[in-house]
């Protein structure tokens, strides 16, 4: 008999980070769903845009202003997430910042701080919020947005890798905390994906996305992912075909993991 640890239409789930690239595709494909989206960003124009344009009339979405490494502002978002009076059956943990040319040597002890604070802080506080909401509904599903850094990374990317790895051991963790409450807890790893993250990144190195080191090449499918693709594969995290997925990991990669 399958668990009820998923949303269904006129349920509601927590997106964070959800303004652009894979948050916001997130959005638009549980929105297509009939599903309500309590959608989060610290940049607040830009996700009132970018909610505009994925649902006009604003019947399935709400718009939090919060920067996920405030406790209030997680609060702030769970709160959100209460007055839309609908089943609150997944929190998709999303916002991140990337963190290149960044060496142990490198990496000022701020900087260390604010990007294991975004990269992985953040997924505990807003989890500690969102969870009493998903437990009162009676379970659903915590999807914990980590990358292929997590299992093989690359040079001068110290806090991010250490922040990612570190987000696959608290997926295991959880998923074994919160079991006995129906709420499953998995991790998504993906491989390079064509967003505005990359995008910036390759900007301010004055190089293309191939040159950054992310050759069409490197992977088995022979192109980076669109943020498209990677929401397909949260939101099946979320659903009812992954009833009996927790505490394991997903790795939309394209096959570069694959390769030696
Ligand atoms: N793009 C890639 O190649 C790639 C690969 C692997 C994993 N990922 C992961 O996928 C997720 C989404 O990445 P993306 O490429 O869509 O990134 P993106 O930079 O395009 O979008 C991230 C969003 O998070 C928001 N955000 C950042 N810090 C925040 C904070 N403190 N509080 C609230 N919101 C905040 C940003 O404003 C932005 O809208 C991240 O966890 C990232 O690490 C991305």
């Amino acid at each position: 008999m399958r668990n009820s640890s998923f949303p269904v239409q006129g349920d509601g789930v927590i997106v964070t980070g959800a303004a652009r690239g894979i948050g916001a595709a997130t959005v638009a494909n549980l929105v297509a769903q009939g599903i309500h989206v309590i959608a989060a960003d610290s940049n607040g124009e830009l996700l009132q845009e970018t909610l505009k344009k994925i649902d006009p009339s604003g019947a399935l979405t709400v718009a939090v202003t919060a920067d996920v490494t405030s406790e209030a502002e997680c609060q702030k978002i769970a709160n959100a997430a209460a007055a839309r009076g609908v089943r609150i059956k997944g929190l998709v943990n999303n916002a991140a910042v990337g963190a290149f040319n960044m060496s142990v040597e490198k990496t000022s002890y701020d900087e260390w701080q604010r990007i294991i604070s975004i990269n992985l802080t953040s997924i505990y506080l807003m989890s500690k919020y969102a969870l009493p909401l998903i437990r009162s509904a009676g379970g659903g599903a915590v999807i914990n947005i980590s990358s292929i850094h997590a299992f093989a990374t690359s040079t001068a990317v110290a806090p991010y890798a250490a922040a990612k790895g570190g987000v696959l051991a608290l997926t295991r963790t959880m998923a074994l905390d919160l079991a006995p409450d129906n709420i499953r807890v998995v991790s998504i790893h993906p491989g390079a994906t064509n967003t505005a993250m990359l995008q910036d990144h390759a900007d301010r190195e004055g190089k293309t996305v191939a040159e950054l080191g992310f050759p069409a090449s490197d992977n088995a499918i022979g192109r980076i992912a669109e943020p498209e693709e990677v929401a397909d594969v949260i939101a099946f995290a979320l659903s009812r075909g992954a009833s009996f997925i927790t505490g394991s990991s997903i790795t939309p990669d394209g096959g570069i993991l694959a390769k030696f």
